[in-house]
């Protein structure tokens, strides 16, 4: 017997979306291959790398450990959703402008731990260095040596 299939609706880039979707349908899935965020890239697939995060109510969320179903009633930003909103606009020109990518397949994960971390009001010095690195140890990077990173968030924070 087919297991029911869940309703799943939310806020994606700003635009309402309703899906039926097997239960056991990873978010990961369903953005990027039934819903086309091609930014949502996968790794691992468990939970160690990173590079699958996207923003699930500002926070930054590994795409490939949420089942669809846990998105319901949330509001998701992929990055195909930057442009639109203006504090991660800056994000994307910095690592467009700072050279915070190589091969890119990253980046997209750091970009949404980037987000998170500049609006963490925990952190009393979001352009200490040693802060931002803790912050993108969420991310596994194997191109850019992260040096390039953690200089253009200093500079985002010195902006803000
Ligand atoms: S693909 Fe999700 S953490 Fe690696
Ligand atoms: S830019 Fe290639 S893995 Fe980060």
């Amino acid at each position: 017997m087919q297991p029911t299939p869940a309703s799943v609706s939310f806020d994606l880039n700003g635009a309402a979306v309703s899906e039926q979707v097997p239960p056991a349908t990873l978010l990961a899935a369903l953005l990027r291959d039934r819903l086309g965020m091609k930014s949502v890239r996968l790794g691992c697939g468990e939970g160690v790398c990173g590079s699958c995060s996207i923003l699930v109510d500002g926070r930054s969320m590994r795409s490939c450990l949420m089942l669809a179903a846990q998105a319901d009633g949330t509001s998701i930003t992929t990055v195909e959703g930057y442009a639109a909103r203006p504090d991660l606009a800056t994000v994307q020109a910095a690592f467009v402008e700072g050279f915070g990518a190589q091969c890119g397949f990253c980046t997209s994960g750091m970009m949404a731990t980037v987000a998170e971390y500049l609006a963490d009001g925990s952190v009393s010095d979001h352009g200490d260095p040693v802060t931002i690195r803790s912050a993108l140890n969420a991310v596994a990077c194997r191109c850019t040596g992260y040096q390039q990173i953690v200089r253009l968030v200093a500079g985002l924070a010195g902006e803000r």
